[in-house]
């Protein structure tokens, strides 16, 4: 038996493209499955202050489509402190809530673990975040989207480079994980990818693009990930190569929060809609504090703990992929 009857999601830190086509599917697999849900608004800060907005199926119209997620999100201290946790553990009592979804990254996670552990609320956790970096589950909402929208400006950026033979430096997000530089970068043929598994030396790119000018080569792109030991100053980098290298004419774009918005792809819309359902089935099997991920293109549970733990996995093939194609 299960005495789970009204349901609280909310989604939490960085948006990311599909998370309201998450937030459309718990609603309605709440309805579906005959429960009360809750939308909570502005994360864990919104939940601390008790903005909350009964949700039916009628709530989630129109919003598959929609980048970005109609439920606000926020990074809240007032959470990381046990006061903060305390107000949202009473507002919840008082909204009669009896399990939370939390759609977002490790962050969110983080505190939901916490939170659980504390109070005894059932959470499940769906992975939202474009970085790509929670241990346990193929793939985050938003990653896919924003992949397409950094090769899609790549590629731009390509046209222009190509026509002044100059080199652009590329920042991409991903906080301290590679992905999206590493995937984008092979996605629009670049000539260098920098990411943080993976620690290139100073010495060893201007080597490399020095063979790259006399293989030919007229222009050059460099995708950099911000959380890259050498590019966490994109701006110095272009310097020194434009002092080491003074055939090069060079120029920097970060792409910033660019990546974080848009119309989701259809496959971060389908992800979507299947953890959200994965999400509230759990709640009804009586899991708890646990992750809903996608491995092997099954859906699978993870308990938190594991999916904070931070694994450099840096993917061989994938950097043998780049080395060859970029020659
Ligand atoms: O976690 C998602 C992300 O977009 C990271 O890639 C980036 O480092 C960070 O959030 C930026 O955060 P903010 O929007 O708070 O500046």
């Amino acid at each position: 038996m299960n005495s789970i009857k009204k349901i609280g999601v909310l989604t939490s830190g960085g948006d990311a493209p599909g998370m309201n086509a998450a937030i459309r599917a718990v609603v309605r697999a709440c309805v579906y499955n005959k429960l009360d849900c809750v939308g909570i608004y502005r994360g864990y800060q919104g939940l601390i202050e008790g903005e909350f907005k009964k949700m039916n199926a009628r709530s989630v119209k129109n919003i598959i489509n929609r980048g970005g997620t109609i439920l606000k999100s926020a990074r809240s201290n007032d959470f990381f402190a046990k006061e903060g946790r305390q107000i949202a553990y009473d507002k919840l009592k008082l909204e009669g809530i009896d399990a939370l979804i939390t759609i977002g990254g490790d962050g969110t996670f983080t505190g939901a673990s916490v939170f659980s552990e504390e109070y005894n609320i059932p959470i499940i956790g769906i992975p939202g975040t474009i970085d790509n970096d929670i241990n346990g589950t193929d793939y985050t909402i938003g990653y896919d989207t924003a992949l397409n929208t950094v090769v899609e400006a790549i590629d731009k950026i390509r046209d222009t480079a190509n026509s002044h033979n100059r080199l652009f430096l590329i920042e991409v997000m991903g906080r301290d994980a590679g992905d999206i530089a590493l995937n984008a970068g092979i996605g629009a043929g670049a000539e260098e990818i920098l990411i943080p598994e993976q620690d290139m030396g100073r010495d060893r790119l201007i080597e490399s693009l020095k063979r790259s000018k006399n293989s030919g080569k007229t222009s050059s792109i460099i995708v950099v990930s911000e959380g890259d030991q050498i590019g966490k100053n994109i701006f110095k980098l272009a310097s020194y190569i434009e002092d080491k290298l003074t055939s090069y004419e060079v120029r920097v774009t970060v792409l910033g929060h660019i990546q974080r918005g848009g119309s989701p792809s259809c496959y971060d819309r389908v992800l979507a809609s299947r953890l959200g359902i994965g999400a509230v089935d759990a709640l009804l099997e009586n899991k708890k504090n646990m992750m809903v991920g996608i491995r092997h293109n099954k859906l699978i549970y993870v308990p938190f703990i594991e999916t904070l733990k931070t694994t450099n996995k840096l993917d061989l093939e994938l950097i043998r992929v780049a080395d060859i194609t970029s020659i």
